[in-house]
């Protein structure tokens, strides 16, 4: 199966990028992000920090995550129920952060990542897909752009939602994330030796997809 991995750190477009590049390849586009935050979720739930391994790594004996495609869109379940929505609230991000440093959460989630990769063409993005899961991917990007700018991007977005945030909080969470994600002993968020580097500061979204599909059209 053809194989593209994208890692990158919070807020360079990752999501947005890989659904359409997916769509114009006919692939399946995989949001691995997705299933740290359902377990993140299952911990805030119990109202527990999310930050202590003695709160989560118990819940991992209770839950089982999976994930469907509705319309080619990813859904993702908690115990069969849909979370999808639940897992995009603000204080989920931190909370996927947090349970994602544990080695356990890892390996927790590997095996599904692994299969969906071995029986669909895909896209999978997260942050350790290019150098731990699917380090034989056909193609591999790391995709990212400065912290303002990310910072931005979510600001905008979230405004066109109708949500009102702060952007200094917005930057501040996204550098603690960065530096969180890419400090841990497990899996740090780092780009593959053999990855194509793509700086999406100053590039528009449709650039972004049309170089996706034409480094997979050259592998
Ligand atoms: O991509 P995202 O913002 O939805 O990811 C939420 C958190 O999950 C992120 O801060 C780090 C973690 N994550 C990870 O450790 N490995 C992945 N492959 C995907 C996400």
């Amino acid at each position: 199966m053809f194989n593209i991995a994208i890692d990158g750190p919070a807020g360079a477009g990752k999501s947005t990028a890989a659904r359409l590049a997916a769509k114009e390849l006919g692939f399946i586009y995989v949001d691995t992000g997705a299933l740290y935050r359902a377990i993140g979720v299952s911990v805030l739930r119990k109202g527990l920090d999310t930050s202590v391994k003695e709160n989560v790594l118990p819940v991992l004996g209770e839950i089982k995550v999976t994930l469907g495609f509705v319309d080619g869109e990813q859904r993702v379940y908690l115990n069969g129920e849909d979370v999808s929505k639940e897992i995009r609230l603000p204080e989920a991000s931190m909370a996927a952060s947090n349970v994602s440093a544990m080695p356990e959460v890892r390996a927790f989630l590997m095996s599904l990542q692994r299969e969906l990769a071995e029986k669909n063409e895909c896209i999978m993005d997260g942050r350790d897909i290019g150098t731990v899961i699917l380090p034989d991917a056909q193609l591999k990007i790391f995709l990212t752009a400065s912290p303002e700018i990310r910072a931005k991007r979510r600001f905008d977005e979230l405004e066109a939602k109708g949500t009102t945030v702060d952007y200094d909080s917005l930057l501040e969470e996204i550098k603690q994330r960065d530096y969180q994600d890419s400090h841990r002993e497990t899996a740090p968020l780092k780009p593959a030796e053999d990855s194509v580097y793509l700086d999406t500061s100053d590039m528009p979204l449709q650039k972004v997809v049309e170089t996706i599909v034409r480094l997979a059209g050259n592998n």
